[in-house]
């Protein structure tokens, strides 16, 4: 869907207000980095944390996850633009069910399990846009908004009450261009401001209901979600696990770090551009399009980048538990912000999401699949520490602990 978006959807001009907003958020971004830098120091925790490995391993506590953040919590299901218009649906299965989310006439979202109601069929295999849903079994049909419209054959129906027989509701919000589903059929709403708490103003600035989708990819991988989700947040690798990659453009084990309500935070990551302006005047400093990576919890990162040659990209990372505890899988979209170039370049919102997508997968998830391993065979009592200078990690996991409230 993302090719016909991206040379279908004309960028919507950027809101002077959000833009403002934005602005003064990374350039406060860039200001404590170069603090950082010229100090060669980074922001830290107070103490080191040690993690017990069965966070990693066990799989009772891993069905116990699955439940607690990736059915009962917000999850981003995708932005505003990858379904931008009515009759625009998708499916979004990553949670275990498959849930099928769909714009209706009047603009609105709404969302069910992908599940016909007579024999339970999946309804919707592929996502083109339509103004209703026809089960390929019987052929029982729904509209956008999920109410079951019409179905073949009257002789034995006698007395079939059709209002009763409407998809069953997913919990799903659209805010400020997201759309959060809560994976529960029948569950409570989702209140999105509650959930983002102070992070909310963050994004709002970035604009997400006008960045054009431009690349999407899945990526599985040997380890537990968190295992791989953990190498997002911190920079002390940079060097020695990208030395020709992330490493060449970022310094490592030097990084900002702003804390969120709810377990969100911000990143920001010294760019090796940074230094040419390091002694000028904050009034001198040539515009950037780095503006931090955002991770909104419990499985999502945003990285507000800029590319070679000039322009910005928002790289969205979600990562989410596999079939086993050991094996999880990320979904990586890339996009394009309506504030930056305006010409005709996809190729090179491509070509950056290829670029991650290679970098994720042969050095990070590469990596994660080694420790996993090894994790299994780690005798009692070892535990992983994160280090003071880990501390978006440890700020992770300490909203997941209070979540799980798990008693190693
Ligand atoms: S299962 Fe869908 S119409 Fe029969
Ligand atoms: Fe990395």
């Amino acid at each position: 869907m993302a090719d016909d978006i991206a040379t279908m959807l004309p960028l919507a001009e950027p809101d002077a207000e959000a833009t403002a907003r934005r602005t003064q958020s990374h350039y406060g971004l860039r200001r404590r980095t170069l603090e950082r830098m010229r100090s060669k120091t980074t922001d830290m925790d107070v103490a080191p944390m040690r993690i017990d490995p069965r966070l990693y391993t066990d799989p009772v506590y891993f069905e116990r996850e699955r439940k607690t953040l990736f059915r009962e919590t917000p999850i981003l299901a995708a932005l505003s633009m990858d379904i931008p218009e009515p009759g625009n649906m998708m499916v979004f299965d990553a949670l275990g069910p498959s849930i099928l989310i769909t714009r209706d006439k009047e603009g609105k979202v709404n969302a069910f399990l992908n599940m016909c109601m007579h024999r339970a069929a999946k309804l919707v295999t592929e996502c083109s846009k339509r103004t209703r849903m026809t089960c390929r079994f019987h052929a029982w049909t729904y509209d956008l908004q999920g109410k079951l419209i019409g179905l073949p054959g009257k002789e034995g129906f006698e007395g079939i009450d059709k209002a009763n027989l409407g998809l069953i509701p997913i919990p799903v919000a659209e805010w400020k261009g997201m759309i959060f589903v809560r994976g529960t059929p029948n569950g409570a709403p989702i209140d999105v401001a509650d959930h983002l708490g102070d992070f909310g103003d963050e994004l709002a600035a970035l604009e997400l209901h006008k960045a054009r989708p431009m690349a999407a990819s899945r990526l599985e991988c040997e380890a537990n979600w968190k295992y791989a989700y953990d190498t997002y947040g911190e920079s002390y690798h940079f060097a020695s696990l990208h030395p020709t990659t992330i490493g060449a453009l970022a310094f490592s084990n030097i990084m900002v770090y702003d804390k969120f309500d709810n377990g969100h935070c911000r990143l920001g990551f010294p760019r090796e551009e940074f230094m040419d302006y390091a002694d000028q005047n904050e009034a001198e400093w040539p515009h950037t399009d780095y503006g931090g990576l955002y991770m909104l919890f419990p499985n999502v990162s945003i990285n507000v980048n800029s590319m070679k040659g000039g322009g910005q990209f928002y790289g969205i990372s979600r990562v989410f538990p596999g079939e086993t505890v050991d094996r999880s899988f990320s979904l990586l979209n890339t996009y394009q912000p309506a504030h930056t170039s305006r010409a005709d370049e996809g190729e090179r919102w491509k070509e950056i999401h290829d670029f991650i997508e290679h970098v994720v997968s042969t050095e990070d998830y590469s990596v994660s699949a080694d420790g996993q391993a090894n994790l299994n065979w780690a005798p009692d009592g070892f535990c992983t520490t994160l280090w003071r200078n880990e501390i978006a990690l440890q700020h992770f996991h300490r909203r997941l602990a209070g979540l799980m409230e798990h008693n190693w």
